[in-house]
């Protein structure tokens, strides 16, 4: 596999479809290589980006200048011990589920539906409105900035409501989860309830829910009531299904529509419920 491109299209690599060029794109698949990688960025004093699925970004149109890095399939690994199970940090969420299906593990099933890999999981601590992955963690590794491999167990981390205080540019290679044991039918059937609340969300080339859910209320719900549903940029539209996602309807919207679907929103909803929404999704570049 070829493991470093020059001027990667981020748009086949984001699940909204949109964004420029990257600079640099690393694929890496082990601790040596990250460092190696590190290393030359601490040289080059560029900026550097780690891509999970590209299932929570709006990546700018512009070239991105700095270098996007991938945990290849040398961290995708998955075992488990008793109710313990560690992951490398590239593994997916939908594979993680498939893994405790297999073996018969519970407590994951909220998960269901996420299509992010888990390290970017545990980076926005995924979840649904009420659970989180957060309560499932037991510890994490990865490697700083300065190519200092850490293990941190999750008491020292701080989670809050889709965030952490793990810094953008730690990259998770391997996470711990406590799980339990029980049977495959209670596993399918929690499975089943997640399965459901997801089919009410739409499809489509989309980041997911574009904001986080104010305290007590529902981002979805005030974006409906403030009659922005079905509105449309460009090819970017705010989902009839759920307003709270922003569909690139034929796959040519630019991040620029996007982001100004975005500030009308924020805008409006201001106005109408007094309230002023904050991204969920992470934007890579400039925006304004
Ligand atoms: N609602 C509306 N209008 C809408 C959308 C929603 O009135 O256009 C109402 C619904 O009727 C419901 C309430 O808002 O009463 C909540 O909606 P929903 O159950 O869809 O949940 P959510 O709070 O919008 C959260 C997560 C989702 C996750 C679901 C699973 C956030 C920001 N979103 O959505 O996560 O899939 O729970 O239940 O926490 C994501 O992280 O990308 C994401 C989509």
């Amino acid at each position: 596999m070829r493991d470093k491109k020059q001027f990667m299209e981020l748009k086949k690599l984001t699940t909204f479809h949109i964004g420029g060029r990257a600079k640099y794109y690393y694929v890496v698949n082990s601790i040596a290589e990250l460092k190696k990688r590190l290393a030359a960025i601490r040289r080059r004093k560029i900026k550097y980006y780690i891509l999970g699925s590209g299932s929570n970004i709006l990546v700018q149109d512009r070239i991105l200048l700095g270098a996007v890095i991938k945990l290849g399939p040398g961290f995708g690994k998955i075992a488990h011990q008793g109710g313990k199970i560690i992951a490398g940090g590239a593994v997916t969420i939908p594979k993680l589920l498939s893994y405790c299906v297999k073996h018969n593990l519970s407590g994951a099933e909220f998960l269901w539906g996420i299509p992010g890999t888990l390290g970017g999981a545990v980076m926005g601590n995924a979840g649904t409105r009420d659970k989180s992955i957060s309560i499932i963690i037991k510890s994490i590794a990865g490697i700083t900035g300065l190519g200092n491999v850490e293990k941190i167990p999750a008491e020292k981390i701080s989670f809050t409501y889709r965030g952490s205080n793990i810094s953008d540019i730690f990259i998770i290679t391997e996470v711990e989860l406590a799980l339990h044991k029980s049977s495959i039918h209670v596993i399918k059937k929690k499975i089943d309830t997640y399965r459901q609340l997801r089919s009410q969300q739409p499809r489509g080339y989309s980041a997911g829910c574009v904001f986080k859910n104010p305290s007590g209320q529902s981002a979805g719900a005030l974006i409906e009531f403030a009659g922005l549903k079905g509105q449309t940029n460009g090819g970017a539209v705010i989902s009839q299904k759920h307003a709270n996602f922003i569909i690139n309807k034929n796959g040519q919207a630019k991040a620029k529509n996007v982001w100004e679907l975005i500030t009308r929103i924020r805008k409006t909803v201001r106005q109408t419920s007094g309230i002023t929404l904050a991204l969920e999704i992470k934007t890579w570049g400039e925006f304004k």
